[in-house]
C-alpha cells in the first residue's frame, strides 16, 4: 500500500489535512487509533476564530455551520460581582463563532464518507519509521491485519499523547512545558444559555465560565483542584458553584440536565521543531494551550492551512514553504501561547500562593477593569480572541 501523504490523527487536525489535499488532488490517508463513534462523541472546544471559519467556509464545510454556528460578536468579562461586555465586532470588526468542535468533525467526517476516503479507525499498534529517509512508513494493525503503508511524508496529527512527536530522537527536539495548579472541570447541560454572549468570570472561589452549544445546550466551565475527581462533584454542587461564581444582581443562572461531565488538566507546552525529515507535526501533537484563550482547535486549524498549502506548493514544485513551515507555525503559536498564558492567569486564582494571594487578586481585579475600561487595551484582547492571521 501507498500514499502521498500518510496522516495519523483522526481529529480536527487530520482530518481537515486530509480533506484541503483531498479539495487540491493530492492523495492521502489517515490512520486512527480510536473507532469513528468515540471521534464523533468526544466533547472539547466550542470557539472558532473567523479565520478558522472562513477556512471551513472555503474547503466546502460551512453548510451547517452558518446554518447552526452562533456568531458573537465579543465577550463578557466578569470580576468583583460586574459583568462588562467587550464587543470586538464593534472595536476592530471582526467576530467569532461558537460551534462545537464535535460538530466540526462530524462535518469532516460526512464529508470524507461522502467523498470515499480511506480513514482506518481502530489501528493498533502505529508506528511511524524510516523519517529520515525518502520512503518513510506507517504500520499498523486492523481489523487483526498488519498494514505498511508507504509515504512521501507523515504527517503528527495524533495529538499530545500520540506516537509522531515521540518518534523524534530526544536529541533533536527540546520540550518548552508548563503546568498550571488548577483544572477545568466541564459540563454540558439541556438547558438554553442564561447569556447571550459567553461569560469569563473571576471569583473569589476561582475561575468560572458560561459558553453554549446552541440555543438548547449549555456549556459552563469551572476551576477545580487539579488533585479533584468528578465523583466529588455532584450535579448540585456544580450549580451551587455555578451560581456563587457567576451571580451578578438582577440575573438569573438557568439550570437543567446536567447531560456530560469531565475534569481536564491545563498545561501550556510547544515543542521546539515542528518538523523532523519528513515527518510533520500539527495541532496538538506539536502544542498544548490553557483552553482559557479558546486557542486548541483554532491553533490546530491554523496549522493545518499552513501545512496543507506548503504540501500543495511542494507537489506543484515549489519547497521553500514546507521547509519553513515549522518556523512559520511556530513563530504564530508563541504569541497564541503568550495570550492563552495571559487570559489565564488573569482570570484564575492560584491556590499554591499563600504568600500574596490577597494582593494579587486585586492586582487581577485592577487588570480587568483597566482593561474593561480602555479601548487600547480591548483592541487588543479583541485582535487576539478573534484570532491573528493564519
Ligand atoms: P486531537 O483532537 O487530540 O486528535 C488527535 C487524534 O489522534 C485523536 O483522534 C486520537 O485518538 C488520535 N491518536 C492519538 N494517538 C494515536 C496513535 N498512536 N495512533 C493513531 N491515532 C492516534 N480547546 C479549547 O480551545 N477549548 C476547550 O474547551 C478545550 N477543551 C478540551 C478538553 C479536553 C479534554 C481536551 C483533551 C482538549 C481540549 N481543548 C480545548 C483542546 C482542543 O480540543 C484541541 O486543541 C484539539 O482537539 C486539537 O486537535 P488535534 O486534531 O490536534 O488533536
Ligand atoms: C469554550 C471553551 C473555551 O476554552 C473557551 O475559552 C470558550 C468556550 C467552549 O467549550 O464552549
Amino acid at each position: 500500500e501507498n500514499t502521498r501523504v500518510a496522516i495519523i490523527g483522526a481529529g480536527p487536525a487530520g482530518l481537515l489535512l486530509a480533506w484541503a489535499l483531498r479539495d487540491a488532488g493530492i492523495d492521502s490517508i489517515v490512520v486512527e487509533n480510536r473507532s469513528q463513534d468515540y471521534v464523533l462523541a468526544r466533547i472539547r472546544a466550542g470557539v472558532l476564530e473567523q479565520s478558522a471559519v472562513e477556512t471551513l467556509t472555503r474547503l466546502g464545510l460551512g453548510e451547517r455551520l452558518h446554518a447552526e454556528g452562533l456568531e458573537h460578536d465579543g465577550i463578557y468579562l466578569q470580576f468583583a460581582g460586574e459583568r462588562r461586555n467587550v464587543d470586538f465586532n464593534e472595536l476592530i470588526g471582526r467576530t467569532v463563532t461558537v460551534y462545537g468542535q464535535q460538530e466540526v468533525v462530524k462535518d469532516l467526517i460526512t464529508a470524507h464518507t461522502a467523498a470515499g476516503s480511506t480513514i482506518y479507525y481502530e489501528a493498533a499498534d502505529v508506528q511511524v519509521l524510516g523519517l529520515e529517509s525518502k520512503t518513510p512508513r506507517v504500520t499498523f494493525v486492523h481489523d487483526r491485519e498488519a498494514h505498511s503503508i508507504a509515504a512521501d511524508f507523515i504527517i503528527g496529527a495524533d495529538g499530545f499523547h500520540g506516537v509522531c512527536r515521540a518518534s523524534i530522537p530526544p536529541t533533536a527536539l527540546t520540550l518548552y512545558d508548563r503546568s498550571y495548579p488548577f483544572a477545568w472541570l466541564g459540563i454540558l447541560a439541556d438547558v438554553p444559555p442564561s447569556t447571550d454572549e459567553l461569560i469569563y468570570a473571576l471569583h473569589e472561589d476561582g475561575f468560572a465560565m458560561h459558553s453554549m452549544r446552541s440555543p438548547q445546550v449549555s456549556r459552563l466551565y469551572l476551576q477545580v483542584d487539579t488533585a479533584d475527581s468528578i465523583d466529588q462533584w455532584s450535579d448540585e454542587r456544580i450549580w451551587e458553584a455555578l451560581q456563587t461564581r457567576l451571580a451578578v444582581p438582577g440575573w438569573t443562572l438557568n439550570e437543567g440536565a446536567i447531560t456530560d461531565k469531565s475534569i481536564t488538566p491545563m498545561r501550556s507546552f510547544v515543542a521546539s521543531r515542528l518538523s523532523y525529515g519528513n515527518l510533520f507535526l500539527a495541532g496538538d501533537s506539536g502544542h498544548i494551550v490553557p483552553p482559557t484563550g479558546a486557542k486548541g482547535l483554532n491553533s490546530a486549524i491554523a496549522d493545518v492551512t499552513l501545512l496543507g498549502a506548503a504540501l500543495v506548493s511542494h507537489y506543484a514544485g515549489d519547497d521553500a514553504p514546507l521547509s519553513g513551515y515549522g518556523e512559520t507555525a511556530l513563530r504564530r503559536q508563541w504569541r497564541v501561547q503568550q495570550f492563552s498564558q495571559s487570559m489565564t492567569e488573569m482570570l484564575h486564582r492560584d491556590p499554591s500562593d499563600l504568600q500574596s494571594a490577597a494582593f494579587n487578586y486585586r492586582s487581577q481585579l485592577g487588570r480587568l477593569d483597566y482593561l474593561t475600561d480602555s479601548v487600547i487595551a480591548q483592541r487588543e484582547l479583541a485582535e487576539q480572541y478573534t484570532g491573528l492571521p493564519f
